[in-house]
């Protein structure tokens, strides 16, 4: 007895007698599988642009077109989508070009339904394994049950809820929060929780892999599509078909990417490099970044149209230090799991450990903290975890995510967008040449030449900041 996977692909049904294509949607739908149905090669072509099927049945004589057309539409679609023809009695000679063209197998006419299931069956777990041998290595590590995320700050609450009710759609996702907020462990429990969840979770870095290459890493290539491309490889967006994609700093997606992301995402169609016709799939996308993507679209480097579809239900995860209660629960949680996994009886955090984690800003957020418990445990020879074991005094200066914080808290945000930019520009080019001026220690042709600027340009300029007075 096999157990249905309720995100298995349907098998397209190729087969122009009635009778017959009935008896055998009937024996398939006993099995609990799904069923397309095409009476001839231009209804199968149709079916398989439409939806993506998990096996091909097919017969090989049809009334226009044939199973051979049917079978090249399948192989060019996709190559590793199982095919089986049915062959008349006799006609051996079709079924052996019909392997030659990378028919999976053959059944011969009259088709005995217990056969046909179990080569369905068998085409069905080779393709399984097929997809989930390239994804098992990513997924090995994190697939150790549905991730717990800890917290009882209220605010995180509310992330959670929003999280709970984004699951349940397909909207695209953007979670917003600086490194180590929790971000991909987020993207994890939204697939967890949706109806997604027997299907893959494919995550791809965008800032870890060269320009050069994150094409072909997210939307694969066909064999020989460029020097070195000795076998087509399946991209990303490929991989994650029915279930979901999640791109990591998507903030960091070069400007000739961006075009060809927010294509995928609105028609859910991609190419392949190299590739002749595009390609259709279920996917939802969950993206997340640590940059200001609305200051990005503002200063001009990312697509405002992008930005727009990909924050459709945008969460913000807020950073650890305005969680200050949750401080000390994730110092507990990590506590006990990482004395588990090193086989150590339970610690326990002193009163001066306590307020140390709490004083500290953790500009690296959950991580840092995570790292942080992780080499106490280890330190720690007695029960208690003491002040001295974190290693935190030396890093309260400080640090210069906040510092630039600050600065930028004191940037007047008031009046129209214009308004705020040309303020800010100003700001910076007054202070930049006043630098420059006293790097130059009053020489105003040294300073033009510091600044790159005409002698011409830079007293327009000190006139403009009435910096002409001051020297
Ligand atoms: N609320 C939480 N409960 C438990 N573990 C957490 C929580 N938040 C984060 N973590 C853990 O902290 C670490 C960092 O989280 P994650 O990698 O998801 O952050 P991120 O926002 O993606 O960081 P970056 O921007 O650096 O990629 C992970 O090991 C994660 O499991
Ligand atoms: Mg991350």
């Amino acid at each position: 007895m096999t157990v249905r996977r309720s995100s298995d692909p349907p098998i397209l049904l190729v087969e122009d007698k009635d009778s017959l294509r009935a008896m055998l949607r009937h024996a398939l739908e006993a099995q609990g599988h799904a069923v397309v149905e095409a009476r001839d090669e231009p209804e199968a072509l149709a079916a398989l642009r439409g939806g993506r099927p998990g096996v091909v049945l097919s017969d090989l004589r049809l009334p226009e077109g044939d199973g051979f057309g049917v079978l090249r539409a399948s192989k060019e679609l996709d190559p590793d989508l199982p095919v089986i023809v049915m062959t008349a009695f006799g006609s051996i000679q079709d079924a052996v070009a019909a392997m030659k063209e990378g028919a999976l197998d053959f059944l011969a006419k009259p088709v005995d339904p217990e056969h046909l299931l179990l080569m369905v069956e068998r085409a069905l777990v080779q393709r399984r394994m097929a997809t989930e041998n390239i994804l098992l290595k990513e997924e090995l590590a994190a697939r150790r049950g549905a991730p717990v995320i800890v917290g009882e700050d209220a605010h995180l609450k509310q992330v959670s809820v929003a999280l709970h009710r984004a699951a349940s759609t397909d909207a695209t996702v953007l979670l917003e929060g600086e490194s180590g907020t929790g971000k991909e462990l987020f993207a994890r429990a939204l697939h967890a929780l949706s109806p997604r969840a027997n299907g893959p979770f494919v995550a791809i870095n965008c800032a870890a892999i060269p320009e050069t290459l994150l094409e072909t890493e997210l939307f694969g290539h066909e064999k020989g599509a460029f020097t070195g491309a000795q076998a087509r490889k399946p991209g990303k967006f490929e991989l994650a078909h029915r279930g979901t994609l999640f791109l990591d700093e998507i903030g960091d997606l070069p400007l000739t990417l961006q075009a060809k992301i927010l294509r995928a995402l609105e028609e859910k169609r991609f190419d392949r490099v190299g590739g002749t016709a595009p390609i259709t799939v279920d996917v939802r996308v969950v993206a997340a970044t640590n940059r200001n993507l609305k200051a990005a679209v503002a200063a001009r480097q990312y697509r405002e149209d992008l930005y727009f579809r990909l924050s459709v239900f945008p969460i913000t995860i807020p950073p650890l230090r305005a969680r200050p209660d949750d401080i000390t629960l994730l110092a507990r949680y990590f506590i006990e799991r990482f004395c588990r996994d090193l086989n150590k009886k339970p610690l326990t955090l002193a009163p001066s450990a306590v307020d140390a984690l709490r004083a500290y800003g953790w500009p690296g957020n959950v991580r840092e903290l995570q790292n942080c418990i992780e080499r106490a445990v280890i330190l720690t020879e007695g029960g208690t975890i003491h002040g001295r074991h974190l290693s935190l005094s030396f890093k309260n200066t400080p640090t210069p995510a906040e510092e630039d914080a600050s600065h930028w808290s004191q940037v007047d945000l008031s009046g129209s967008l214009a308004e705020a930019t040309r303020r800010a520009v100003a700001e910076v080019e007054r202070r930049k040449i006043a630098q420059a001026l006293k790097d130059a220690g009053g020489d105003k042709g040294r300073a033009a030449d510091i600044l790159q600027v005409s002698y011409k340009a830079l007293l327009a300029k000190l006139k403009e900041y009435g910096l002409d007075l001051i020297s």
